[in-house]
């Protein structure tokens, strides 16, 4: 969602801020802008793409210091006017800002009734209001004036024509980063949109400001006391970062691909052979902290919950502790009793998502322990945790999410191994489970290798208006992982279903037009899985059944796809990467943007 960009230095600031916004704009977004701070300020803003934005700049846009922002409404519709930045009544103070302000209604009543006349819908707009009336005689007294009238969460970059050196910037829930360059600083929300630009970077704190000048920036707290944040260098590849591979493929693509070895770094120097287990260093517990847990409850998202789905019921069948997954953003509305027994894992790939976030804050604000299982190095739910376990998929561009998922699945297998080998699991079943752990990048190979089987069974099925998506026990999750990627990407109708509750509800819907794909692995329940699928079958659904070789479908009518068997317990990993395969072809078959799906941000940063 949102994002932000700036820049201070010796270069026009108009172009870099347009670049700046390309490499967010798989964020989400609906309309884009720039402020441009030279012999005065200049504000451009569209609704639309960034290359919308791009030809409605002015011919001659000089100024060296300048913000950048695209939106995605909440306050308001995608409107030119409501596009960020959002100015003060005389021009002076040009204002982006991420997050929510919750008090706006109220504030932009006072502002109104002070015979202010607002411009736009937004909650945004009052902080440049709110900044230009402050009396104080510097611009960041005035950002601090401003920001102690305001409750809610942001990140926030602020240009004022009467101090023209420099970007005040802030934040409180929302990320910003500062990018130190050789005599010039950029700014952003993301690190995608700095990282070609430098790779030193400092992270502000939640309750932090920072001044940015092209020589440096300086931090400071609310009371304007100065903090110590540095400036340090990032282990990140920039190319990592670019939209699409140089062949011009999409980068759901890409990352599909990338999942062999975004697995073997997630398990890289984490699996320990001799003892049969793994080693989690972030989780900063010994045996004994982890022996005391008696439940384990996941918090995720979207994708992520499904995940922490797989992930619980893994934890369960090796640690036999009880463990769940619960969507984050329900979790916090019914004021969960949190237990200190309990280990809570927060699950994200941004590490962004606001519900997770608030999630992982009420459960610290009640004395519980959280690990996260993120992504994103540094982001906001990775520090808001007791430790974690870093995933090393390396950035996810895609809105959908494909190597973040599978990576999450090896994350939960660890943290399923370390916390079964202090308890019951055998020495001799953590071998195995570490001996198939190892197995897992060499066979997602394989089934990437079957691409063209797949991509031609994904042809037939986007010519389907609804379909569902089945499976039993470990293979439900997957099943719920499948349907979802068909839907953010293809628009169509997909639900998912445990197969065994077809017959109490959803067979009804069954014929010729909708199709059934299947989960079928090779294990206690295959038999009773075939056996529910003749149901289908005796009523002319169409089947796609993700099966291993060694199943015999017997009779049924049905396209196969067959993926490599691995240890009952991580199979469902491999189950779920030709359902990325099938959802990417139906997409690419209807000519849809694979990587940019309608409606949907890659990082939800409002709830
Ligand atoms: C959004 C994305 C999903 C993702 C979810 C959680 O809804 O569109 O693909 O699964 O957020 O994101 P996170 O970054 O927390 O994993």
């Amino acid at each position: 969602m949102c994002g932000i960009v700036g820049y201070v230095g010796a270069q026009q600031a108009a172009p870099l801020l347009v670049e700046g916004l390309t490499r967010l704009e798989h964020r989400g977004y609906d309309s884009a802008g720039v402020a441009v701070l030279g012999s005065r300020l200049q504000v451009t803003k569209k609704a639309g793409r960034v290359r919308d934005l791009s030809e409605a700049l002015p011919k001659r846009l000089a100024g060296k210091v300048g913000i950048g922002h695209t939106r995605w409404a909440t306050h308001g519709p995608a409107t030119d006017t409501n596009a960020h930045p959002h100015t003060d009544t005389s021009g002076t103070v040009a204002v982006v800002h991420n997050g929510i302000v919750d008090n706006a209604a109220a504030l932009r009543a006072r502002l109104v009734a002070d015979g202010v006349e607002l411009a736009s819908d937004t909650d945004t707009e009052v902080f440049a209001h709110l900044v230009a009336r402050s009396g104080a005689d510097t611009l960041e007294g005035k950002v601090v004036e401003a920001l102690g009238q305001v409750e809610g969460t942001y990140g926030l970059a602020v240009v004022h024509a009467d101090f023209p050196d420099r970007v005040v910037v802030a934040r409180h829930g929302s990320p910003l980063l500062i990018g130190v360059g050789e005599k010039e600083m950029f700014i952003a929300s993301d690190l995608a949109a700095v990282v070609r630009h430098t790779t030193t970077v400092a992270h502000l704190d939640d309750g932090e400001l920072a001044t940015v000048t092209a020589g440096g920036f300086t931090t400071f707290r609310h009371d304007l006391t100065r903090t110590t944040t540095q400036a340090s260098a990032v282990d990140i590849d920039p190319s990592a970062f670019e939209h699409g591979d140089v062949s011009g493929e999409p980068r759901m693509y890409t990352e599909i691909l990338e999942q062999p070895a975004s697995v073997e770094r997630t398990l890289r120097g984490r699996l320990d052979e001799r003892f049969g287990t793994a080693h989690l260093g972030g989780l900063d517990m010994d045996a004994r902290d982890l022996r005391a847990f008696r439940r384990v409850k996941i918090l995720g998202c979207g994708s992520a919950y499904y995940v922490g789905q797989m992930g619980a019921s893994m934890i369960e069948e090796l640690a036999r502790v009880p463990a769940d997954a619960e969507p984050a953003s329900e979790f916090r509305y019914r004021n969960p009793i949190i237990e200190p027994d309990t280990l809570y894992v927060a699950v994200s790939q941004s590490g962004e998502t606001v519900d997770t976030l608030l999630a992982v804050e009420e459960i610290r604000r009640k004395g519980g322990r959280v690990i996260g299982l993120v992504n994103v190095v540094g982001s906001a739910i990775a520090r808001a945790c007791d430790g974690g376990i870093y995933l090393h998929a390396g950035p996810e561009i895609a809105v959908a999410s494909t190597k973040a998922l599978t990576t999450m699945f090896v994350g939960f297998s660890l943290l399923a191994l370390q916390l079964g080998r202090v308890r019951d699991l055998s020495v001799a079943d953590g071998r195995r489970l570490v001996n198939g752990l190892q197995r897992l990048p060499a066979q997602i190979e394989e089934i990437l290798k079957t691409e063209d089987h797949i991509a031609d069974i994904a042809r037939d099925l986007a010519d389907a208006e609804s379909m569902f998506f089945v499976g039993r026990v470990r293979g439900y999750p997957v099943a719920r992982e499948g349907a979802q990627k068909l839907k953010e990407i293809t628009y169509r109708h997909a639900e998912a279903y445990p197969t065994s509750e077809l017959k109490h509800g959803p067979l009804a819907l069954i014929s010729p037009k909708v199709p059934t794909v299947a989960i079928v692995p090779a294990d206690e329940l295959t038999d009773r899985n075939v056996a529910a699928l003749h149901e289908i079958d005796a009523r002319g659904g169409p089947l796609v059944i993700v099966t291993h070789p060694e199943v015999d479908l017997g009779d049924l009518h049905a396209r196969r796809i067959d993926v490599p068997r691995n240890e009952t317990e991580l199979d469902p990993v491999l189950l779920t990467v030709p359902l990325q395969l099938l959802a990417y072809h139906a997409s690419v078959h209807l000519g849809l943007d694979v990587d940019k799906p309608r409606n949907l941000a890659k990082s939800v940063t409002v709830e």
